[in-house]
């Protein structure tokens, strides 16, 4: 059994997380996490908010309450959304914690010990409307390298270039929109890239062959483009305050406090049960550890350059990343999300309308891998009619049902194999395999694909064998092929069990089943799942699966979600 450290980038406090962060790094990391420990792997799992910067202050500021409180309020409703989307993370932290200001501290010291901090002036945009200086993200203008008239101070969307705010080309206030901006000069430090970037190279040499080329890219793409030194601090109250004389005034700047979230959160974790957990184990010396982090694309320099040069830069063995699963955007209906314009779906709406499951399926099989994907109700109902109800739901009712009215709630005989078995585990064992591959190799849109049609064996095999004509000459016969269908609702379930844990359950509860008697994917065989239950097992025929959308529902959706708005 080796190590699995899984992270997924920590969504902002302030953000309203929608369908796009969801399947942009949280649900890949949940769903990688649970297939994991199916593969009998030891996985820590963590996730958390990250809840430094302006967009904190401003948020409660608008919120008309302190930023302490509001970011207690908006971390609860955090974890609620996750928890109801079933992510199954083994902690849920903060970057805001006492352990991570420690491991902080610890990191700054280091690096400033070794020469890697320095001290510079630089001149800082100060809204004198606002009567602060502007963090990066305040600042809004032209991109001066591709021209983008809304490119945030710290980082362009559109060519994802990382910026200086002073960088941007007809500036503007984005709280108050005012232009009546000025350059002031202040003391910052400075995280020296340029000294770091010898082993940085070096370190970055060693992860070609594994990281996907998505990442890869992007990392060469910035070190082509010349590291320049990055600063860490900022003007502001909510963070952590700089403990470096002269500095007490400032806090560390939000980007590189939150990757250390990652460490942070993990000593939270092990804070709860000290005699056996140490964060060290997962970060600290230790060569039995695989860190896979999840992430959109935007995120991808922060943890392919700035993050692994800050832990470079201690000289200490830190455990890095091994694996860095960047994935692009979802758009709604062609366009952006957008909650002050009540366009889009919002995970906390989403689960209110359907259960997880329905939504975890749609996204995981949309998930935008190599390219942008756009979630649209359309598409959205006519995978749940289709694939859930139609392919998989039908497929277990039609069966249980069958076997309950002709033959009893038990499970028939098996009989010897004849050609439609030998053909049904040939092709199971096929798309079994492709689907172990995908999903080791995190393409998920293929590995969900494969999962469809390993439900549409069963649906082929069933019209094949057709036990309702059987029945009337061949009891026996018709029995052994129920008995293979029965055991195929155990083996699909099983093997969606990483994806649709909720669906999974109730599959499993219908067969006298619980999800602890889950096997280990490790050594899945698929002749030997299919004998699992034996004659005479009990099993319930129990409500349908998945519930239709109708016409009616589709229509009251995209109007209650802007749907049509957008695509007008
Ligand atoms: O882009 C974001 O949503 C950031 N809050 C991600 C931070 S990831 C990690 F560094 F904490
Ligand atoms: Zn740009």
């Amino acid at each position: 059994m080796s190590k699995v450290l899984i992270t997924s980038a920590l969504p902002y406090i302030n953000g309203i997380p929608h369908l796009g962060h969801m399947v942009g790094c949280l649900l890949p990391s949940d769903v990688y996490a649970r297939y994991m420990r199916m593969q009998g792997q030891n996985v820590l799992y963590i996730v958390g908010t990250d809840e430094h910067g302006t967009t904190s202050e401003v948020g409660a500021l608008k919120a008309g309450m302190d930023v302490e409180t509001y970011c207690d309020m908006n971390h609860a409703r955090h974890l609620k959304t996750y928890q109801d989307f079933l992510l199954s993370f083994d902690y849920f932290g903060r970057t805001s914690s006492e352990q991570n200001k420690e491991m902080t501290y610890h990191i700054f010291k280091k690096l400033d010990e070794n020469g890697y901090i320095e001290e510079r002036t630089v001149k800082q945009i100060y809204s004198l409307d606002d009567q602060m200086f502007l963090a990066d993200r305040y600042i809004t203008g032209t991109c001066p390298h591709c021209g983008y008239d809304k490119a945030r101070g710290d980082q362009c969307e559109n060519c994802t270039k990382v910026l200086e705010p002073t960088e941007l080309l007809n500036a503007r206030s984005t709280i108050s929109g005012s232009q009546n901006l000025e350059v002031r000069e202040t003391k910052h430090l400075f995280l020296n890239l340029p000294k770091v970037e010898p082993k940085l190279r070096e370190w970055l040499k060693s992860k070609e062959p594994f990281w996907p080329e998505v990442a890869y890219s992007i990392a060469q793409k910035w070190l082509k483009e010349g590291l320049q030194p990055r600063c860490i601090t900022r003007d502001l109250k909510w963070g952590f305050p700089v403990p470096k004389a002269g500095f007490e005034n400032k806090v560390f700047y939000v980007w590189f406090d939150a990757p250390i979230g990652y460490i942070g959160i993990t000593k939270q974790w092990a804070d709860e049960d000290p005699e056996n957990r140490d964060w060290k184990d997962w970060w600290m010396g230790v060569s039995d550890v695989r860190h896979v982090e999840f992430m959109g694309k935007d995120n991808v320099p922060y943890h392919s350059i700035t993050f692994p040069a800050t832990l470079l830069g201690t000289g200490e063995p830190w455990t890095q990343v091994d694996y860095l699963k960047g994935c692009s955007y979802l758009t709604y209906e062609g366009g952006k999300f957008s909650k002050s314009e009540n366009r889009g779906i919002f995970a906390e709406d989403a689960v209110k309308e359907f259960p997880a499951d329905y939504w975890r399926y749609w996204l995981m099989s949309n998930i935008p891998e190599a390219s942008d994907s756009s979630f649209t109700f359309d598409l959205f109902a006519a995978v749940v009619n289709k694939d859930l109800n139609g392919v998989l739901g039908n497929f277990v009712s039609r069966v249980l049902k069958m076997t309950a009215s002709k033959i009893g709630t038990f499970v028939p005989a098996r009989g010897a194999d004849t050609p439609l078995e030998t053909t049904l585990k040939q092709n199971l064992k096929a798309r079994v395999a492709a689907y172990f591959k995908y999903m080791d190799a995190m393409e998920f849109r293929k590995a969900l694909n494969e999962l469809r049609a390993i439900w549409v064996e069963g649906n082929n095999y069933i019209s094949d064998a057709e036990p309702w004509t059987v029945i009337k000459e061949d009891a026996a016969r018709a029995g052994a092929i129920l008995n293979v269908c029965i055991n195929l609702i155990r083996l699909f379930a099983v093997l969606s069990a990483p994806v649709m844990p909720q669906t999974v359950e109730a599959m499993l509860n219908r067969l006298g089943l619980k999800l602890s008697d889950m096997p280990s994917l490790k050594d899945f065989d698929v002749e030997k799942e299919l004998s699992v239950l034996k004659e005479g097992a009990p099993f319930e025929v129990g409500e349908p699966l998945f519930e239709r959308i109708t016409p009616e529902r589709l229509e009251e959706l995209k109007q209650k979600y802007g749907g049509e708005k957008h695509g007008a």
